[in-house]
């Protein structure tokens, strides 16, 4: 009787010792199958390689393996980690990056900057066709080009009050904001005068090869949108100046030139081609060329100092 108790116990014990370790050797299998299998993933191969979580994820956001296994055979690419952590870095840009940095040495925000607004391309290279569709927020530059028949439908006379002769035509939306404008300054003493709203593609085309044909292509370039590629087509912009001070030489020293510079935004304008954007217009400044954008985006841009070009890519496009 003894001897059958003692031997029930020892089976009990034994399927006790059953129940216990067949759990633990089948989770410890799992744990090593686990491990075995993560050190064959990219995540554990690039954390062995001193990069973070974050930059690996970063990399798997971006690349195929075949460019992941490239980069595990060499250091630490951390120019390329640079780019991608940016918050305006574009994958399709990456090549232009690339041949940027290597070309000109800048840092990173001015490489992407540069080729976000195409800045790596000569002007006139690389041309689009302008989205119409963005209205009052449309973007013109030596990058963009307007259809030769592309004439806004609101266009308005300006008067002859507000405007050097009769002829001058500009779309209604910024010919409302402009006579706002024009009755503030008027109210300061300032007698704001229009030279040139709207211009065709044909007028445009004649200008520009005057300028052509008078010295040469770079100075035109300067000074002269090619056809199809000035604002004035999008009947948005103004030549802006005082009615006693209409000469481009000395208007910025004038009282209007001022008051505008500080003001114009708030009714929806913004100087367009300044000295320091001169690098992202591709133009002289032209101390008299507001562009109407609306209040919105004028104030934007006046406040952060933007050129029309870093908003439109950030903002708008
Ligand atoms: N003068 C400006 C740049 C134009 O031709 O539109
Ligand atoms: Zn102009």
């Amino acid at each position: 009787m003894k001897k059958k108790h003692l031997k029930l116990k020892k089976k009990a014990w034994f399927i006790l010792s059953l129940i216990i370790f067949i759990p633990i050797a089948i989770i410890s299998f799992i744990k090593i199958k686990q491990d075995y299998e993560y050190k064959k993933t990219y995540e554990y191969r690039f954390l062995e390689q001193d990069y973070t979580k974050e930059e690996y994820n970063l990399l798997a956001k971006y690349f195929d393996d075949n460019k992941l296994e490239d980069l595990l055979n060499k250091d630490k690419d951390t120019l390329l980690l640079d780019f991608l952590k940016n918050d305006k870095f574009i994958i399709d840009n990456l090549d232009r990056y690339l041949n940027f940095y290597n070309k000109y040495r800048v840092g990173v925000d001015e490489v992407i900057l540069n080729v976000n607004l195409n800045l790596d391309y000569d002007w006139y290279d690389e041309i689009s066709e302008v989205d119409t569709s963005k209205d009052i927020l449309m973007l013109v530059n030596k990058y963009n080009i307007l259809p030769e028949d592309y004439e806004p439908d609101d266009l308005v006379s300006i008067s002859v009050k507000y405007a050097w002769g009769s002829g001058n035509t500009i779309r209604k939306e910024a010919y409302e904001a402009f006579v706002k404008m024009w009755d503030d300054a008027y109210d300061k003493g300032i007698y704001l005068i229009i030279n040139l709203g709207y211009r065709s593609y044909q007028e445009q085309e004649a200008v520009y090869n005057r300028l052509l044909n008078a010295r040469n292509r770079k100075y035109a370039d300067s000074i002269s949108a090619r056809p199809g590629h000035s604002e004035h087509q999008t009947g948005l912009a103004l030549d802006i100046f005082e009615k006693s001070n209409s000469n481009t030489e000395t208007f910025k020293d004038s009282e209007a030139y001022a008051w505008l510079k500080d003001n114009a935004y708030k009714y929806g304008f913004i100087l367009r081609y300044t000295k320091e954007n001169e690098g992202i217009t591709g133009f002289n400044a032209e101390d008299w060329h507001y562009r109407y954008v609306g209040i919105k985006a004028a104030k934007e841009i006046t406040e952060q100092n933007l050129t029309f070009e870093e908003y439109y890519f950030y903002n708008v496009k």
